[in-house]
């Protein structure tokens, strides 16, 4: 049985003051579904909210990460960073690093990289812009993002591998994939990795899904087989409505 994982990213927001009122509100819901849930404040905020949430079953996680061990990188996180304040999973390739920061395939091999060499738990984000899905494309461009930056990986490295699927039309817009829609591109991201792994392996990776995941449409998504969980946005930013979509499996 694949893990359900709901994981609530919350991007450039929320000051201290803010995480720590999030966090209280948190604190107060509760959780009847069995998905294992996860925050992901920014950098500022991740030792607090660590702290904090310490003595609750939600993870604290980092949005992202360098791959440098340590030096001359400005402005960078290295994973043993991560580690030391005892953040252990890592969002990366995130849409918005690719299209704002530029991070492309061979940068994010290198942080997966990293990340799998301090033993930390990778949430791998991809998918397909909207020229892609209207060329008809969108399953060949997922097709590359997951093999280009993860197909050189040991099919032992995938118990720390979370894929998740993030069509960059879907990001913030309140359009959303229809439970189809996701459930078709999920199954070929299962196949693909079948096709290179096996079957096996395959079935036990869990595949979330990110894009406008609201109350009010997670449950219809995550009924869809090969849909593992979510990742999301700005849903997450309230209390309320990011344990409905905990709750909606
Ligand atoms: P929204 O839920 O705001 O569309 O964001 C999705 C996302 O990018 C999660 O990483």
């Amino acid at each position: 049985m694949r893990k359900h994982i709901v994981a609530g990213n919350w991007k450039m927001n929320n000051d201290l003051p803010e995480t720590q009122d999030l966090i209280t509100s948190l604190k107060r819901q509760k959780q009847t579904s069995n998905a294992e849930v996860m925050v992901a404040p920014t950098f500022t905020n991740l030792w607090h909210a660590n702290e904090s949430l310490r003595t609750t079953p939600i993870e604290v996680i980092a949005q992202n990460m360098h791959f440098a061990k340590n030096g001359a990188y400005t402005g960078e996180v290295s994973a043993a960073m991560l580690k030391s304040i005892g953040v252990t999973t890592v969002i990366l390739g995130h849409s918005e690093r690719r299209a704002y920061f530029n991070e492309d395939d061979t940068i994010l091999t290198q942080k997966v990289n990293a990340a799998l060499d301090h033993e930390m738990r990778v949430i791998f984000c991809f998918g397909e812009e909207l020229a892609d899905r209207k060329a008809n494309n969108h399953e060949y461009v997922v097709q590359q993002q997951i093999s280009n930056a993860l197909f050189h990986l040991s099919a032992s490295a995938y118990k720390h591998i979370v894929l998740a699927y993030e069509p960059v039309w879907a990001i913030g817009t309140g359009e959303t994939a229809t439970p189809d829609q996701a459930q078709s591109m999920h199954a070929f991201i299962r196949q693909t990795l079948a096709a290179k792994y096996g079957e096996d392996l395959a079935n036990k990776v869990s595949i979330l899904y990110g894009g406008s995941v609201k109350p009010n449409n997670a449950n219809e998504i995550f009924s869809k087989p090969d849909v593992d969980g979510g990742l999301i946005g700005g849903a997450s930013l309230k209390a309320e409505d990011f344990f409905a979509i905990v709750n909606a499996f």
